[in-house]
């Protein structure tokens, strides 16, 4: 029996077994590996997309190409699952509202309501009394200059919803640049954020299981150019007391969350004077592209952490067996498989996307070494 609690996760729920069928919702590269990991375990994944050409298509058992508020689809999707799970955080809350009186939904709704509106996470940290950038809610461009002015010195416009890769972001020197920036948002609900000068980007990638198990991986530094992540690297230049602290930032978060399966939370680390810190940047409700080396360097990937903890089994072990790299494969950066094929030592990843476009993440790659080399 099911047993739903209030914070729509389903505590008490019976662990699937081999041979169960994993539902997924978005057929992009992480669902693609999402599915790669559950047949890993004995499991077959259903992947529902509205593209007809997403690449996690290649590598499931089943396929549903339907948009994802066609009731109908997702109802018979419904059927053919034992637990449905999600790529991203963008799921409208009609397609949960679906899925969820008929199959177990993993996360629940409130992760992917908070993580699909930036003021819904502020809100969030606010209450757990967990630091991030200053900010304020902007909903017209007097109140973006108002904005500016309060902040002070640099600042980033973010639409509140659907931003990806550095898209739905201006950045402002000052109040001068209000109308371009609001321009470029096209005047969409925003929040706006003082610029951080950190000294390291990093990131948590955890995971919870259904009874509340709680396990992180060690923490991850990651490096983006324009916008987009570039190289992801463990270990991460924070001393050991500071990861433990990114460590318990994401505990705090996933708990008060009541989420279920791998969580990732972007952080700003600040080193100066007066020591490290920490600021939340973003939460990602789904595993993440800073957990890929988890793929190589441990032997429970992100992506089986997740399937484990949405199938109601206990969180894996996150112990690493060496440092790693890793480093998206961007646009045409792809064409260069055939040397990194030849590389000893290099774990290839191609995404199987049928165009390259500039931007795009068509794959990656992961060096793995021993500890300290
Ligand atoms: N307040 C900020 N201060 C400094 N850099 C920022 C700030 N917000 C975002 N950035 C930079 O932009 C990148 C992307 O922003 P983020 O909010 O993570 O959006 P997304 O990853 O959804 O595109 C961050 O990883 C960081 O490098
Ligand atoms: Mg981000």
């Amino acid at each position: 029996m099911t047993v739903t609690a209030q914070d729509g996760t389903d505590h008490g729920a019976a662990a699937l077994e081999p041979g169960a069928t994993i539902g997924i919702l978005g057929g992009g590269q992480l669902g693609r590996m999402l599915a790669l990991a559950a047949a890993r375990l004995g499991m077959r994944c259903h992947i529902y997309c509205p593209d007809p050409q997403s690449p996690a298509f290649d590598v499931a058992a089943a396929r549903t190409v339907a948009a994802y508020d066609d009731r109908e689809a997702l109802t018979a999707f419904a059927a053919d699952c034992d637990v449905v799970t999600y790529e991203f955080e963008n799921v409208p809350a009609l397609t949960v509202d679906t899925l969820s009186p008929l199959v177990p939904a993993r996360p629940g709704r409130r992760p992917l309501a908070v993580c699909q509106d930036r003021l819904e996470e502020k809100r969030l940290l606010e209450g757990l009394g967990i630091g991030s950038a200053p900010w304020r809610k902007i909903d017209s461009l007097d109140g973006l200059r108002a904005g500016v002015a309060d902040l002070g010195g640099p600042c980033v416009l973010k639409t509140r919803r659907l931003g990806y890769d550095g898209k739905g972001q201006a950045r402002l020197k000052s109040t001068g640049d209000a109308d371009r920036a609001w321009e470029a948002i096209a005047g969409a609900p925003a929040i706006l954020e003082a610029f951080v000068p950190f000294s390291r980007e990093v990131s948590v990638v955890c995971a919870r299981g259904v009874a509340g198990d709680f396990a992180a991986y060690d923490v991850t530094e990651n490096h983006h150019e324009a916008g987009i992540l570039r190289v992801s690297r463990v270990p991460a230049g924070i001393s050991e007391a500071g990861a433990a602290v990114a460590v318990d930032i994401a505990r705090r978060i996933a708990e008060a969350l009541g989420h279920v399966g791998v969580m990732a939370v972007e952080m700003f680390l600040l080193d100066d004077d007066s020591g490290e810190r920490l600021l939340v940047n973003e939460l990602a409700p789904r595993v993440h592209n800073s957990g890929h080396w988890t793929i190589e360097a441990c032997p429970a990937s992100q992506f089986e952490a997740h399937i484990r903890a949405i199938a109601g089994w206990p969180v894996p072990s996150t112990a690493r067996i060496g440092d790693a790299t890793m480093t998206n494969l961007i646009g045409d950066e792809a064409l260069d498989w055939q040397a990194l094929a030849a590389e000893p030592g290099a774990a290839l990843h191609l995404y199987g996307k049928h165009a390259i476009r500039p931007g795009r993440k068509m794959g990656h790659v992961t060096r793995v070494r021993p500890f300290g080399a």
